[in-house]
Order: structure tokens, then sequence, then C-alpha cells
């Protein structure tokens, strides 16, 4: 049987700078489920659905061709056989994201992608429903969070770091307005499960929560 950890908590928290440490340490495949978000809504921008027409969305749903591969550690989304993970990270994708995420169709159509790969091989799978929602049978939960002034300021400092243009106040403002929508959705929202292990980040270094992850691996991992 596979072992799973399942990551949720809102946006910023280092879920997927922290997944992809312990999915090293551990050689365990690191699934993104927000890339597979992120990948339907570039297919809707691309095709020009705006996110409240719900009807085209859900018929787009049916058979958008999303699929995973990996190319070493690292997850790489197909969107009809197009490689578009360096496409994903974009704010415009994160925010139409993080709107047509709180579609029912748009989540029952990853929904078995998810459980799939989890299924077949050992994972680290963040998100915001993964404990909750998709993997309730998960060996290890973890909610990972941390203040939203701290969020605000790592994504800064990670754009700036690209050389892209930031500014805080606007990261802020749209941290809080993603943070509402993931919690307040009806389908699936943003929670932490009842047997997470909460982990708060605001003052802990990657390295600290790295180590705190897999120690609560450890103490598990009687196989
Ligand atoms: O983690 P992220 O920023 O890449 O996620 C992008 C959006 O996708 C986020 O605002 C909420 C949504 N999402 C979700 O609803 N459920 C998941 N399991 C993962 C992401």
């Amino acid at each position: 049987m596979s072992f799973n950890i399942a990551v949720d908590g809102p946006a910023g928290a280092g879920k997927s700078t922290i997944a992809k440490r312990v999915a090293a340490a551990l050689s365990f495949h690191y699934v993104d489920t927000g890339a597979m978000y992120r990948a339907i809504a570039l297919y809707l921008i691309r095709s020009g659905i705006p996110p409240e027409d719900t009807e085209a969305i859900g018929n787009a749903c049916r058979d958008i061709p999303i699929s995973i591969g990996y190319s070493g550690q690292e997850q790489q989304v197909f969107l009809n056989g197009e490689n578009v993970t360096g496409e994903l990270r974009a704010e415009k994708v994160g925010n139409m994201a993080s709107i047509v995420s709180a579609n029912p169709m748009v989540r029952e159509a990853l929904l078995s992608l998810q459980r799939r790969l989890a299924r077949e091989q050992d994972v680290i799978m963040d998100g915001r429903d993964i404990g909750t929602n998709i993997l309730p049978e998960a060996q290890l939960k973890i909610f990972l969070t941390a203040s939203t002034e701290k969020r605000a300021d790592r994504r800064y400092r990670e754009l700036l770091e690209k050389g892209e243009p930031a500014d805080f106040e606007k990261i802020r403002r749209d941290i809080e307005e993603r943070d509402n929508r993931d919690r307040n959705r009806k389908t699936a929202p943003l929670r932490q499960a009842p047997d997470a292990v909460l982990v708060d980040t605001t003052d802990m270094d990657i390295d600290q929560v790295t180590e705190r992850i897999l120690e609560l691996y450890r103490e598990r991992a009687v196989r």
C-alpha cells in the first residue's frame, strides 16, 4: 500500500517548497494539485471562457485533456500534450484558478486523477482539500499555515528575486481575497481536517518545517 502525506493550507504558507523538500528526502512523488487547477484556469483563459460562464466551464471540464508527468522530481503538467508547467505560476492564472476551483464540476474533473496518483505511488500531495476530501485515509495530514503578513512577504520576495514587478499591498490584498474564496466556497472549502497536525510556519525557516514533517512521518511510518 502506498504512503500518502496530505498537506493543506492557505496560499503562500510554503506548502510547495516544503512538500518538494520532503519528497526529495523520502523519495516520494510530489503532487502539486494547485498546478492542476491552474492548468484548467489556463485552458479557460486561452479559450476565452469567463469564470462566471459555469455552463461552458462544465462542458469544457468533461474533456479537458490534463495529464501529469515527472522530470526527475519535478511535476510537469500537460494540456493537450503541451507542457504548460512554466505558465502556471502567473498571478493572472492563480487568480483565475482560485475563482474556478469553487466550481464543483472543475473539482470533480480532477478528483479521480488525484486519487489515482496517490493510490499508485508514495506521494506528498498539497492543496486545499487533500486531507478532508481527496485523501481522507492519508497516513499523515499536515495543515500548514502562517500569518497573512508573512505569506505576503514571502510572495513579494519571491517575485523580486525573479526580477518581476511586485507591489506588497496588492499581494496582501490578493492573498486575503484568495483565502476568503478558498475558505468560504460551498464545495470542498479549505479546512483543517480533525486529524491533521497544525504547523504554523510564521517563525520557522524551511529547514525547521521540513524536519518537523519528517519527524511526524517517522513517527507514523511503521511499515
Ligand atoms: O496552491 P495554488 O496557489 O497553486 O492554488 C491555486 C488555486 O487553486 C487556489 O487559489 C485554490 C485552488 N486549489 C484548490 O481549490 N484545491 C486544491 N487542492 C489546490 C488548489
